[in-house]
């Protein structure tokens, strides 16, 4: 895997040997990387799938696309690129007919292309329009959160998603000095509200994450793609998840432990009554963490935190011994299988 990792100047990838173990690459797997990125972790589930490897990359950011197709060239006949939301994972697998597969990553958050890009808007020491759409086609810009929300809902905003404690302060100023424009121009409305600097982080390094994850919808879509992402994945098929803050990380924290109970009635409840079957066992049920080594090579990747799961056939979820063998990704001959609840979704998609 070495030299796989060495353009920093695009984007240095996260815990990278720690996922390629996490998802148990094989030679000849079938990868989907919801979220592509420039490419680093593509590039590294590629070279340790080959030969046969195929990988599925989701990026819902078209110049990440770009940049990762040019990154991604040498291996042009094994992948498939797609400018996409990865809230929409199952429809884009079953237009493209590919699942199950052998691993799904979330690398959740943003790239250092995007956090670089003088225009975008997404960092607080570049000057910039208040943008921040991951693509430039979803219609409201965090410009538009902040001028037309009223205060009330913006403080409600910023401490939800930006865990901020002085959140209302930081709503009323902004209410005060609309329209609000530029990137410069709110981090000085938000000097104005709250301490000019509390320990390490930049005082509006909070807002700045709350804005950026309401534009986007990311919570509501990380949700949504791991509800999709335990369907497409093959018996043993593994989901991993880097997350880079609490809120990402409670969610998938949740998400797997829930999907790896064969109950989750309230506790207290006398029988079970919520029918609910495990789908997911936990692989380690310590987080993965960056070595102080790479954090100091890469500061980014400091708050990055992995999970792992891997897919469980339940008793139960499937009527008949034959199903089940289905569930299998590769049948005899290597010849890939679909369970047939996926086949009864896949021509309901394709019908509508
Ligand atoms: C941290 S970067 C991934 C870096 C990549 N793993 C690499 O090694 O180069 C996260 C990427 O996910 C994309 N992304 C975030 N949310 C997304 C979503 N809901 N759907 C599709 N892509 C998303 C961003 O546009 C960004 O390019």
């Amino acid at each position: 895997m070495k030299g796989l990792n060495m353009s920093p100047q695009i984007h240095t990838s996260v815990l990278l040997e720690e996922t390629i173990k996490a998802l148990a690459v094989q030679p000849g797997g079938r990868y989907i990387d919801c979220t592509l990125g420039a490419g680093g972790h593509a590039a590294a589930i590629l070279e340790a799938s080959s030969p046969g490897g195929q990988l599925l990359g989701i990026d819902a950011d078209p110049q990440a696309l770009a940049v990762a197709r040019e990154r991604l060239a040498d291996y042009r006949d094994s992948v498939l690129l797609v400018n996409a939301n990865f809230a929409d994972l199952q429809s884009i697998c079953f237009r493209y007919d590919f699942y199950p597969v052998h691993g799904i990553l979330f690398d959740l958050g943003l790239s250092s292309l995007q956090l670089e890009d003088d225009s975008r808007g997404f960092s607080f020491q570049k000057d910039a329009p208040l943008d921040m759409r991951l693509n430039p086609e979803q219609t409201t810009t965090a410009a538009d959160i902040v001028n037309t929300l009223s205060e009330s809902e913006l403080a409600r905003l910023i401490k939800m998603y930006g865990q901020e404690g002085g959140g209302r302060r930081i709503a009323r100023q902004v209410a005060m000095e609309r329209p609000i424009r530029s990137t410069h121009q709110l981090v000085r409305v938000v000097e104005k509200a709250v301490a000019r600097r509390r320990g390490r982080i930049h005082p509006a390094t909070k807002t700045f994450q709350a804005l950026r994850i309401a534009v986007n919808e990311e919570l509501e879509h990380l949700e949504m793609a791991l509800r999709q992402a335990v369907d497409l994945l093959g018996f043993e098929g593994r989901l991993v998840v880097i997350s880079y803050h609490s809120l990402e990380d409670r969610i998938v924290k949740q998400f797997m432990h829930q999907e790896s109970r064969d109950c989750i009635c309230p506790p207290g409840t006398p029988s079970c009554v919520c029918g609910h079957r495990a789908r997911l066992r936990l692989v380690s049920k310590k987080i993965i963490t960056p070595t102080p080594a790479e954090i100091d090579l890469n500061p980014r990747s400091r708050s990055a935190r992995l999970r792992v799961a891997a897919r469980y056939a339940a008793s139960g979820e499937y009527d008949s011994a034959a199903e089940k063998l289905c569930f299998s990704m590769a049948g005899e001959g290597g010849v890939w299988r679909r369970p047939a609840m996926l086949k009864k979704l896949r021509q309901a998609f394709l019908a509508s």
